[in-house]
């Protein structure tokens, strides 16, 4: 098999997300593979189930530490692994300017609404409160600015009538496990419609 790419995962809670990105890698044909998942929080449960693959994990907690202190740290651990793409998978912590600017066009993450709708958090009940007849995911390249940077990839879901936002998020979430790796790897083969 070709030497594939190597990619970071950076969560701080239940990383399923980062999970899909794992098992998609198990694929023959998928350009990438998950070299380190790091999380902020050392109880994030996304560690155990990563150890449980082998993968190499890493964790501190950024509690007290400023911004850019903690994304050293965090940069630290990227280089030593030898990380070329960096993913952010439910990490729920804006990235310093610095860590933004090292890795400017190699970091995505993965956000559920239709950006550049809903960015930040409570996407799906502000959805069904505008009475959106649409939602969904989308992955997207990483800037200074949250949940901003050029959309790579998107998938679109309909509201249903009734729908609580518990009820929207598990069908969106099961449409980002399949979104994320698909998108990763278009990324990492160069094949993702990337703006001028
Ligand atoms: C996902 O909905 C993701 O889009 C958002 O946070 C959630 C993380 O879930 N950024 P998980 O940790 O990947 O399960």
């Amino acid at each position: 098999m070709a030497e594939r790419a190597r990619v970071g995962v950076l969560i701080s809670g239940r990383g399923s997300n980062m999970a899909a990105l794992v098992e998609a890698s198990a694929a023959p044909d998928c350009p990438y593979e998950v070299v380190l998942v790091a999380a902020n929080d050392p109880a994030a449960a996304g560690l155990a189930w990563a150890r449980g693959q082998c993968i190499p994990t890493w964790s501190h907690s950024h509690v007290g530490m400023p911004r850019a202190a903690f994304d050293v740290l965090v940069d630290e651990q990227l280089t030593a692994l030898g990380v070329e793409w960096v993913a952010l998978a439910g990490y729920m912590r804006l990235l310093s300017p610095e860590l933004v600017g090292k890795w400017r066009g190699r970091i995505v993450n993965i956000h559920p609404s239709l950006l550049p709708k809903y960015k930040g958090l409570e996407t799906h009940a502000r959805a069904i409160a505008a009475g959106d007849r649409q939602a969904g995911c989308s992955v997207h390249l990483v800037t200074e600015a949250l949940d901003d940077g050029p959309v790579l990839g998107q998938t679109r879901l309909p509201v249903l009538p009734g729908d609580t936002a518990e009820e929207l998020a598990a069908r969106v979430l099961a449409a980002e496990h399949d979104l994320y790796p698909r998108v990763l790897a278009e990324l990492v083969r160069g094949e993702a419609p990337l703006p001028a």
